[in-house]
């Protein structure tokens, strides 16, 4: 469980040019050990995140002032991965707090658009992205969160 953060944190080397299309849904099979699997959905995380986050979130994960919190720098992302799993799998509505700005949106829920291993995949590209330092999760974490 540990492992795989300083290997994302660090990974600005090669690996990611390939993978990007629309090869998303296609549910390819990698059952190779954890640390693989991790470090293969941190970058599918990043393809998930382009697709299905950034219109609101930005992809600079900064949000927008007043409609949508910013997820860099934001501590929920970066805390309890269960609360942040549970949020994308199953949406977020009231008033929330981010450092002094106020939200009081609608996110919609994504646990029927994305499997548990995109899920994991976002989910780690949120907290190991921006100058967030948190730990990966994995698909079976994210099985694990129920509503
Ligand atoms: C349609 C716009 C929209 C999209 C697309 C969207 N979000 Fe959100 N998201 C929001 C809004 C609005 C909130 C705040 C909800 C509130 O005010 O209660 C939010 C809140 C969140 C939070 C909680 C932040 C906090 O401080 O509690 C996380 C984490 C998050 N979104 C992640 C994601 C991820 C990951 C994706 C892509 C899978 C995504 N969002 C896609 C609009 C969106």
């Amino acid at each position: 469980m540990a492992l795989a953060v300083s290997a994302c944190a660090k990974s600005n080397t090669s690996t990611s040019s390939s993978e990007t299309s629309n090869a998303e849904g296609s549910s390819a099979p990698m059952a190779a050990t954890s640390a693989a699997v991790t470090t293969a959905a941190a970058s599918a995380g990043e393809t998930a995140y382009t697709a299905n986050c950034a219109s609101c979130h930005q992809a600079s994960g900064k949000g927008l002032t007043g409609s949508f919190p910013p997820l860099a720098g934001n501590p929920v992302v970066t805390g309890d991965p269960k609360k942040v799993i549970h949020i994308v799998k199953y949406g977020l509505s009231g008033k929330i707090m981010v450092g002094p700005d106020a939200f009081n949106g609608i996110m919609p829920p994504w646990a029927t658009q994305l499997s548990d291993d995109a899920v994991a995949g976002v989910v780690t590209f949120i907290r190991t992205s921006w100058g967030n330092k948190a730990s990966a999760v994995i698909a079976a974490e994210v099985g694990a969160v129920k509503k």
